[in-house]
């Protein structure tokens, strides 16, 4: 996630913005800069890499001098890592310095108007067109020009703004993205986040969604988009530093747990207009979908479930064949690919190392390769013929939440694309299903409400020493990334079976009070599911029956039960993951395990 800092004080700006941009690094990042204000003039200075890169650069041009600055940590969504790309930007003819954090929606049409107007664009990012934007509005009035701002571009933003004719003033304003003003005595702060601006001060205004701050060393003044001033209460902070990063949340896996709703209406929501599904960044055409004969879908861990959802979910939409592997076998077993087949690469990194030579292996064999990856120009990205990111953000946990859901968002997008391609997807239902595809965000939002409840669970089973998941379709695949959630955070063993499998061999470890998380949300598979929960009871089973509000009735037969929202039965994946990730998170935080950083397993597994 960027981050952003401002000062506007008596003291030189540029090592507090530094000092600021270190406490917001925890947010992940790829490239950094600062602008510094002196004498009607703003410079800056931006490089792609580390926080040390910049102060690097900064020593070499001798330091910025004055005492109005901003600076930013920037995650790329839109455009490589590199210094051009780099946040500060300017606009107009560099009278206007802004930073950004947040996604422009409607960037391209913007930039295509402002070109017409003669603005000239030397980056690949949607933020250069707020800059542009933002000069082409401005006439003196800062405010103004912000309204206006806001009221043309879609997307979400927190942006910081220096204008060359206006020393000694930063505006700023937030709609979606978190933005915070640090209130100083003879000096101001903005901050994406409180860690930055704690050293200085914990008194803060939370700016809230369409709220504009108008910062002097003096003064801080906040409007709405009416140009009302808007009164505030002083928000006093009392968490310590270390607790601000996770905003609050003990663990980051908490935090990122909560952010899925956000991460899956990020990714879904600049590819769906009217109703209708456009992935530009996909090439392949009508007639080339029509014609592809396997999909081979490739990848390792929980981007491998993400995998099994996806040829079930593109088998059912768009009956094309598909073919599931773990990347370490693919690369391995000399995989059969025709000329039309495509490969499709999962990846929240971008650089785990199977994956990596998977997708080189179904190159070299003449696939066109998709990646769904969350890291911009990471490798996997970089290698790939088409690649579809996940919006959502820096991912800092080991134990993947936010980029798995958004991984399934992209999934449902691809189906109902190749489906659209094939014929088999009329425009009527396309609307249907972009329509519950939207409604992901607000159903997860309330399961997240299921704290509580699967707390108390975890309370229950803490002190098992197996716990197993079942399920069938689309819920096997959910289950197989409970069961690894579960293990991999706290050290319980854990192992999801295809619930038909169970009489082959598995049911002989059931036993008195064993866990058995039954995943039966799967409509046609229902009965089914629920004969194989009779099977496992009868044997002394402890069941967890997790179904859709349509079959509660399962609890004459279940010991527990969790219940998520109906929906399409091809998008109940979001849904489903949401209790047994919560579950699993408070399973490991019981048994005293390291939830963020689990022994033995790193983020992105870059050796074989
Ligand atoms: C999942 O919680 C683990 N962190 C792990 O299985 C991960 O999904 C796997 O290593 C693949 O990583 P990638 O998505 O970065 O390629």
């Amino acid at each position: 996630m960027c981050g952003i800092v401002g000062y506007v004080g008596e003291n030189s700006a540029s090592p507090i913005l530094i000092d600021g941009l270190k406490k917001l690094e925890y947010r992940g990042y790829d490239s950094a800069g600062i602008a510094v204000s002196e004498n009607g003039k703003t410079d800056v200075v931006k490089t792609k890499g580390r926080i040390k890169n910049l102060e690097e650069k900064l020593e070499e041009v001798g330091g910025l001098s004055g005492t109005v600055g901003i600076g930013h940590t920037r995650w790329a969504t839109h455009g490589a890592p590199t210094d051009v790309n780099a946040h500060p930007h300017k606009g107009g003819n560099g009278r206007i310095t802004l930073v950004h954090n947040g996604i422009i929606e409607n960037y391209i049409e913007l930039k295509t108007m402002l070109q017409k107007g003669g603005y000239v664009f030397v980056s690949e990012t949607d933020t250069e067109v707020l800059a542009h934007l933002f000069d082409y509005y401005y006439k003196g009035d800062l405010l103004d020009a912000m309204v206006n701002v806001m009221k043309t571009v879609r997307g979400s933003y927190a942006v910081a703004i220096l204008a060359d004719d206006k020393p000694g003033t930063i505006i700023a304003a937030r709609k979606d993205s978190p933005l915070i003003v640090g209130l100083g005595d003879g000096e101001n702060f903005l901050a994406s986040d409180i860690p930055a601006v704690l050293k200085y001060t914990r008194d803060c205004y939370l700016l809230e969604d369409n709220q504009i701050a108008v910062l002097t060393k003096d003064n801080v003044t906040l409007y709405d988009t009416d140009k009302n001033v808007v009164k505030k209460d002083v928000y006093h902070v009392t968490w310590d530093v270390e607790a601000a990063e996770k905003c609050g949340y003990e663990h980051f896996m908490q935090k990122e747990i909560a952010e899925q709703p956000k991460a899956i209406h990020d990714t879904l929501s600049p590819r769906i207009k009217d109703g209708r599904v456009s992935i530009p960044e996909l090439t392949l055409t009508d007639e080339e979908i029509k014609n592809i004969g396997k999909i081979h879908i490739v990848a390792c861990g929980s981007a491998w479930h993400v995998g099994m959802t996806a040829k079930y979910i593109f088998e059912d939409m768009a009956r094309i064949p598909c073919e599931t592997d773990l990347a370490s076998e693919f690369r391995y077993r000399d995989p059969i690919i025709k000329k039309g087949d495509i490969c499709i690469v999962i990846s929240q990194s971008g650089e785990t190392a199977d994956t990596l030579a998977a997708l080189r292996e179904a190159k070299s064999k003449g696939a066109k390769v998709i990646s769904i990856v969350n890291v911009v120009a990471s490798t996997i990205a970089r290698e790939s013929d088409d690649v579809i990111y996940t919006m959502a953000g820096p991912e800092i946990a080991v134990a993947t939440t936010k980029a798995f859901s958004a991984q399934l968002a992209v999934v449902y997008l691809l189906a109902l694309r190749f489906s659209k391609a094939v014929g088999l997807l009329p425009e009527e239902r396309e609307k249907e299903l972009t329509k519950e595809l939207m409604c992901l965000p607000s159903q997860i939002e309330d399961l997240l409400n299921l704290t509580d409840e699967l707390k108390t669970l975890a309370h229950k089973y803490v002190g098992s020493d197996d716990v197993f998941f079942i399920g069938r379709g689309l819920d096997y695949a959910i289950s197989l990334e409970g069961s690894l959630k579960l293990k991999e955070i706290s050290y319980i063993h854990s192992e999801a079976y295809a619930a038909g499998e169970l009489k082959h061999g598995t049911i002989s470890l059931i036993e008195e009070g064993t866990p058995v998380f039954a995943v039966a949300t799967q409509d046609k598979l229902f009965e089914k599911t629920l004969g194989n929960i009779k099977e496992v009871k009868a044997r002394g089973a402890s069941v967890i029956a997790l179904v859709t509000d349509k079959h509660a009735s399962v609890s004459e037969f279940a010991d527990e039960v969790i219940r998520v929202p109906v929906t399409d039965g091809n998008f109940l994946p979001s849904l489903n993951v949401i209790p047994l990730q919560i579950f699993a998170y408070y399973m490991a935080v019981l048994r005293g395990c390291d939830v963020d950083k689990p022994r033995n397993l790193a983020k992105s597994v870059t050796v074989e």
